[in-house]
C-alpha cells in the first residue's frame, strides 16, 4: 500500500510536468487554484500507510502537514492549538474493480490569523474534487457547503483545536 501510494503521487507531479498531457486528468489537483492543493505531495506524511477513513467517503486517506504544521501535527493528542499558516492535507483515493487506483476528493484544513472565521475556530476547511475543480471553502465558495466539516471536528476535535488525527495505529512517531 505504501509502495502504491508513492507511485500515485509521482505519477500525479510527472503529469503535472508534462505540458499537454492527456492523462492529466489523474493530475487533477494540479490544476487547483489553491496552491496547497498542488503542493501538498511535498509535505510531511504522518499516516505509515494509507487508512480507510469512513467519515471522509470511506476512502483511503493519508495526513500532510506543511512545514507550519509539522511539528504540531506530530504531537497529535499533547499539543497546543495550531499556528496560524499551518496547514493539513487529507488526499484520498479510491481502488475500483479493475485494481486502478484513482484520486478522490482532496481535504483541507487551514488554519488563519486569529479573529479571521469566528464560526470555524479560525479553520479554513476546503474540499477539491478529483478534477481540481473547488467544492467548497470556508468564507469562499460555497461555504455554507463546508459547515459540516466544522461540525464535526469542532465536536470530536474539540480537545485538540478541532483536529482529529489519524488512527493510532497509522500514526508515524517523531
Ligand atoms: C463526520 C465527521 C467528519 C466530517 C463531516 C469531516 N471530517 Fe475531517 N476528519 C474526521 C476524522 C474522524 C478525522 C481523522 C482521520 C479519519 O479518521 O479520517 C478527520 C481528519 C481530517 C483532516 C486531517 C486533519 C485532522 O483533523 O487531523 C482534514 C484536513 C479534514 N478532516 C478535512 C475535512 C474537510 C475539509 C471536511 C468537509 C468537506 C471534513 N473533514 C469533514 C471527521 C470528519
Amino acid at each position: 500500500m505504501q509502495a502504491l501510494y508513492a507511485c500515485l503521487i509521482e505519477t500525479m507531479e510527472k503529469q503535472a510536468a508534462v505540458q499537454g498531457s492527456d492523462r492529466v486528468m489523474l493530475a487533477s489537483w494540479m490544476q487547483s487554484d489553491l496552491s496547497e492543493s498542488r503542493d501538498f505531495a511535498g509535505w510531511k506524511n504522518f499516516a505509515t500507510a494509507p487508512y480507510i477513513s469512513f467519515t471522509h467517503g470511506e476512502r483511503f486517506a493519508t495526513n500532510h502537514a506543511n512545514d507550519i504544521a509539522a511539528e504540531r501535527y506530530g504531537q497529535y493528542e499533547n499539543g497546543q492549538p495550531m499556528p496560524a499558516g499551518g496547514i493539513v492535507a487529507k488526499p484520498t483515493f479510491s481502488i475500483n474493480a479493475a485494481g486502478e487506483a484513482l484520486w478522490e476528493t482532496l481535504f483541507l484544513m487551514e488554519k488563519a490569523e486569529s479573529g479571521t472565521s469566528p464560526d470555524t475556530n479560525d479553520w479554513i476547511y476546503s474540499a477539491v474534487m478529483p478534477d481540481g475543480a473547488l467544492m467548497g471553502r470556508t468564507l469562499g465558495q460555497n461555504s455554507e457547503g463546508m459547515a459540516f466539516c466544522a461540525a464535526c471536528h469542532m465536536s470530536m476535535g474539540a480537545d485538540n483545536d478541532d483536529m482529529i488525527f489519524l488512527p493510532e495505529d497509522y500514526r508515524v512517531q517523531n
